[in-house]
């Protein structure tokens, strides 16, 4: 006999698959029924209003998926050639990726070891002894005479950057902040949501995401200017609604009413998402507390996290076949990033000081965290780690 998808289901632990638990079928059967499927219906003007007010942003501009919000919201901050871009080299590689297709060189900056995010003492340090500030008020690398535009920090896993002193640096530094909050939604620092700091933030409804859409992504921000500018360039940057004509070159970035509705049902359930997330955060901390070889990363004390990935840490020795043994077990983990400067595309880029983030690479790795996943799963997961530990002394 073959095996059917839900026996598969059964067996096999997966990292991270969508909840579809709510008005997922409803509001896509009304797109279906009423004809409005593509790129302009009420569900996609719903969806912005619906993030940008949970974020706590005044606009909201949907779009194809995280990549592509990313890439306008450079755009928009006049992000070109010859200008630089500071991302962290522990990020998914679209954060760099969207700097390079403006044309301009990505900077890299290492990780903190317990948020994995943007070290923001290292961007201290490069900005207080590698730059100078002009006489235009503007940030210049002395390395390479450029000017830092922007930086784009990244909430990874869900965790918050350290975004009071990171804030506080770029406007000293005039440099623009586009918050990548494609992994943060739902995320919180000192009490405000991330997403709400940027000039721009950047949302992915990817489907391995906390809330997903299928694909889709968004910009949202408090500035009316630039939302309209990212709304422009993501509709092919059309300047008459009957005649053919356009402005500048534009993409076709915008996210259609289908995925919209998905994404508006899901977003009804985010809430309760996060509650789960995190309530199963403390469920695996528990459950590691008393392997010695292994680090659960856990948030810092004036975050929430919305723990989208759950991480732990082992000794470097260990992780590459610890990783296979789960895999082997229908457990799926995955490895980190390989830290983006290492990756042939980016060698030649400058990267400061980075260490942490190769020690990240070599120890740590991504659990199961399905919002439906069972607590079974998780003990079940917990349980072959340490029978791994304990069967090699
Ligand atoms: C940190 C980060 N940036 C950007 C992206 C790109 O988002 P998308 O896959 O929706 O294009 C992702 C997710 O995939 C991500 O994790």
């Amino acid at each position: 006999m073959t095996s059917t998808i839900s026996d598969k289901k059964l067996n096999v632990i997966p990292l991270s698959e969508p909840s579809i638990t709510g008005n997922e079928w409803k509001y896509i059967k009304e797109c279906l029924d009423t004809g409005w499927v593509s790129s302009v219906g009420s569900y996609v003007n719903r969806f912005e209003k619906m993030v940008a007010e949970y974020v706590g942003c005044k606009y909201g501009v949907a779009v194809v998926n995280g990549t592509s919000a990313l890439h306008l919201s450079l755009l928009v901050c006049d992000v070109k050639s010859g200008d630089e871009v500071i991302v962290p080299t522990l990020t998914f590689v679209a954060t760099a990726n969207v700097v390079k297709y403006c044309g301009a060189e990505p900077l890299f900056i290492d990780c903190d070891q317990e948020t994995l995010c943007l070290d923001v003492e290292k961007l201290k340090l490069f900005l207080d002894t590698e730059c100078t500030q002009k006489s235009d008020g503007y940030t210049y690398n002395n390395a390479s005479g450029r000017r830092i535009k922007a930086i784009v920090p990244v909430h990874i896993f869900g965790h918050p950057v350290e975004m009071d002193n990171l804030i506080e640096l770029c406007q000293r530094y005039k440099i623009v902040v586009v918050e990548d909050a494609t992994e943060g939604l739902g995320s919180e620092y000192k009490g405000k949501k991330t997403g709400s700091f940027g000039k721009l933030a950047c949302l992915s409804f990817n489907g391995n995401k906390i809330i997903t859409s299928g694909g889709g992504g968004m910009v949202v921000t408090n500035d009316g200017y630039l939302a309209e500018k990212v709304k422009h360039l993501s509709t092919q940057a059309k300047t008459d609604s009957i005649e053919y004509d356009h402005n500048e070159i534009g993409y076709n970035y915008r996210l259609t009413n289908i995925q919209a509705a998905l994404g508006v049902a899901q977003m009804e359930g985010l809430d309760k998402i996060v509650e789960i997330k995190r309530k199963n955060a403390f469920w695996y901390q528990n459950l590691f507390s008393n392997i010695n070889s292994i680090e659960f990363l856990w948030e810092k004390s004036w975050v929430k996290s919305n723990f989208w990935f759950y991480t732990i840490k082992v000794p470097s020795f260990h992780k590459k076949a610890l990783i296979d043994y789960l895999l082997s077990s229908s457990i799926q983990v995955r490895p980190m990033w390989k830290p983006i400067h290492t990756l042939s595309m980016y060698k030649d880029c400058q990267a400061y000081r980075v260490e942490s983030a190769l020690n990240i690479y070599d120890t740590a790795l991504n659990l199961p965290c399905s919002v439906g996943i069972k607590k079974e799963e998780m003990e079940f997961t917990v349980e072959k780690i340490r029978s791994y530990f304990s069967s090699r002394g």
